[in-house]
């Protein structure tokens, strides 16, 4: 398949469905509660309605941005998303060479299964983020951010939404799956599950877990996120830790983005996790505008992830006030249909439908894509 057959993301999502075993693509696919904020993070684009300029587009608008002082070639990267080598055998190692190919960010998840040194030879030259959480056992956080530090990642991504797990909605899809289904143990069996390598700060901590069956240490890294309920004295221990830019991932309220802005950080991702954490949390795209309000003025740079499924929705989220955005499910899928060339189709894909969005528009250049250009249909109705 080559991007330029497909009409929409939901199509390398049908096709991953296809090939992925169906457990681990309910695991990929499902969010907490009752999805409310999963399905609305998407729906909320449609909310906001576009109004073009005329006579103004030029051929090749410049898609190019600084992020973190670093420039960018595209306005949008991959979110970290965790077990990719439970998608693909390449995992982590094949997003990242996309990334790379691609000339974007990749943000690697710490509940992965490919380790930070392997990730960083496998793409020597990728602007790699990345992500932890403050886990229960500080030295668990310590020792990834030194090790990201020693690999030239370029920023550490927080995620700050998780003081305790939100995913209730797991057991209900597992058992609705499982109905009519007599062999859940060897279906089980059968999931491609490799170990979690990137939390090891308390090694013997952690060669209990294993001595004790948890083999792949899945429920050792549950508990390090489930059990930590961080506080802003963690973040300030992890100020002094490391020089690099700290960006925290999760924010969806402004008075908490002044928060941040107080503790020092270089930059938030409004994200609702996917809605895989506390459903009923209010869709990222619409916070934005908030948030985006709060802290005009400071050095903070915003950016947002969560049902971004077009170059459109890229375009939106750019013309509200975010630096950039981050995309979660959709790199998966591309990543389970075909590694690394995949994840480029996926992101190709994006790329040719913000550079239409963009000529549509009229804007030339990123900077060009401004609040005038995007009204949400609360304001449009107000106006009938
Ligand atoms: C995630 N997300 C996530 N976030 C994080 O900070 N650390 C992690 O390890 C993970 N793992 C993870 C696994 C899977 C399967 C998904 C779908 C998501 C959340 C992710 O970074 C991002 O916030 C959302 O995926 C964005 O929403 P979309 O683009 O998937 O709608």
């Amino acid at each position: 398949m080559s991007h330029t057959d497909i009409k929409s993301l939901d199509e390398f999502k049908i096709l991953a469905r296809k090939k992925t075993h169906r457990v681990l693509f309910n695991y990929f696919s499902t969010g907490a509660g009752d999805d409310q904020t999963l399905e609305d993070s998407k729906a909320a684009f449609k909310r906001f309605r576009l109004k073009p300029r005329i006579f103004r587009s030029d051929p090749n608008p410049d898609l190019g941005v600084s992020i973190q002082g670093h420039p960018i070639r595209v306005p949008f990267g991959i979110a970290p998303t965790a077990i990719q080598a439970s998608a693909h055998p390449d995992g982590e190692s094949a997003t990242a060479k996309a990334a790379e190919g691609f000339g974007t960010i990749m943000i690697l998840s710490s509940v992965s299964q490919t380790t930070i040194e392997d990730v960083r030879k496998s793409a020597p030259n990728a602007h790699l983020w990345m992500q932890t959480y403050v886990f229960k056992d500080r030295r668990n956080t310590i020792d990834i951010v030194r090790r990201a530090e020693k690999e030239g990642f370029e920023a550490i991504v927080v995620t700050v939404d998780s003081p305790v797990m939100g995913r209730f909605s797991q057991i209900r899809v597992k058992y609705e799956e499982f109905k009519e289904d007599e062999s859940e143990e060897q279906e089980k069996q059968n999931i491609p599950m490799k170990s979690l390598v990137n939390v090891r700060g308390c090694p013997s901590d952690i060669e209990r877990a294993k001595a004790a069956g948890d083999v792949n240490i899945t429920q050792y890294v549950r508990n390090q996120i489930g059990e930590s309920y961080p506080k802003w004295e963690d973040l300030a221990s992890l100020r002094k830790l490391t020089n690099l830019p700290i960006i925290l991932k999760g924010i969806i309220s402004a008075e908490s983005a002044r928060e941040a802005v107080a503790a020092g950080v270089q930059g938030i991702i409004v994200s609702a996790h996917g809605g895989r954490q506390l459903d009923g949390v209010q869709a990222p795209i619409e916070a934005l505008p908030e948030i985006v309000d709060a802290l005009t003025g400071s050095n903070v740079e915003v950016y947002l992830d969560g049902g971004v499924r077009s170059g459109r929705d890229v375009f939106k989220a750019l013309a509200i006030g975010a630096k950039a955005v981050f995309i979660g499910r959709p790199i998966i899928w591309g990543l389970i249909c075909d590694g690394t060339s995949g994840v480029k189709q996926v992101l190709q894909h994006v790329e040719d439908e913000l550079v239409n969005t963009m000529s549509l528009c009229g804007c030339n250049r990123v900077a060009e894509i401004t609040p005038s250009l995007v009204m949400h249909e609360s304001q449009v109705l107000s106006k009938l």
